[in-house]
Order: C-alpha cells, then sequence, then structure tokens
C-alpha cells in the first residue's frame, strides 16, 4: 500500500488539508493508501487543525477536525513512501532533516499535477478566508492528480 506524508511548516493548515483532501479522494475511488501529515516546527504539536482550516475542509464535505498537529520525525523518511512538501521552504527543511538512510522520495506537493511543477501552495495563516480556498483549490488538485498516478 503507497504511503504518504505531507508536510508544511504548522501541521495547522495546509498539510492538514492535503492529507483530508487525498483521503477523501482515495475513499470515492476506492484506493487503499497511507496517508498523514505533519509539520517542519513543532509550534502546534497536539492541536487541532486551525479553525479557518477545518471550516474550508468542511464547506467542501470533509471533516479534518479529528487530526492532531506533530512534527516531522527522522523515522518519517524510512516509514513513508513519499514526504511531500507543500512549499520551497518546507522541501529545503525536509532535504536538511532526512538522516542518511532515508528511503523516501521527497517532493513538491504540486509537482504532481500537470502544469504545475515547481509551484509552491501559499501560507494562507496570515491571510483571510480566500486564502484558505485558494490552498483547498491546490491541494484537491493535487489529490486528485497523486490518485490518478497511484492508480496506474
Ligand atoms: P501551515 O501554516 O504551515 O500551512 O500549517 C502555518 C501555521 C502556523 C504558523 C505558520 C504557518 N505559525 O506561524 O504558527
Amino acid at each position: 500500500m503507497p504511503s504518504l506524508l505531507f508536510v508544511c511548516l504548522g501541521n495547522t493548515c495546509r498539510s492538514p488539508l492535503a492529507e483530508g483532501a487525498l483521503c477523501a479522494e482515495a475513499a470515492r475511488r476506492g484506493l487503499d493508501l497511507t496517508v498523514d501529515s505533519a509539520g517542519t516546527g513543532d509550534w502546534h504539536a497536539g492541536e487541532a487543525p486551525d479553525r479557518r482550516a477545518q471550516a474550508t475542509a468542511r464547506r467542501h464535505g470533509v471533516d479534518v477536525s479529528g487530526l492532531r498537529a506533530r512534527q516531522v520525525s527522522p523515522d518519517d523518511f524510512r516509514r513513508f513512501d513519499h514526504v511531500i512538501a507543500l512549499d520551497h521552504e518546507n522541501l529545503a527543511n525536509l532535504r536538511a532533516l532526512a538522516p542518511a538512510d532515508a528511503t523516501a522520495q521527497l517532493s513538491l506537493l504540486l509537482d504532481w499535477v500537470p502544469g504545475r511543477a515547481g509551484q509552491a501552495v501559499a501560507d494562507p495563516w496570515f491571510g483571510d478566508e480566500a486564502g484558505f480556498e485558494t490552498a483547498w483549490a491546490d491541494v484537491s488538485a493535487a489529490a486528485r492528480a497523486i490518485a490518478d498516478r497511484l492508480a496506474d
């Protein structure tokens, strides 16, 4: 079973949305995947996703309220097939954190979406509701593309 870990900065906005979007997409298609998310930082460890992220997911029929933030660990690079960063800073931090015996493939989330390679999912933390809708659109496009790729 393919396993994927989404990583952003706080694990409270973008990566829980990516986790929720891919779990929902996999359930719709009957795909068996292991999906998780984490943050490069630990400020929000143990907390549920940001209320604005929860509300955005709920508007799209997805419940992320049961998720709890955690910090990425060296073992994640051995446990997951794919460790997927939401933006370039997260990807650079993951490269620096990866242990020598890492087996996971590192990528940027939007690299999975045809025509969007190299793009970042913008951090909505300091913005308004519209930023969360944009993040949702990005992570759900990626969830569809990932499911397409893994179903092949
Ligand atoms: P995320 O957003 O990386 O998408 O979860 C953020 C969450 C928290 C903070 C920054 C970004 N923060 O500064 O606490």
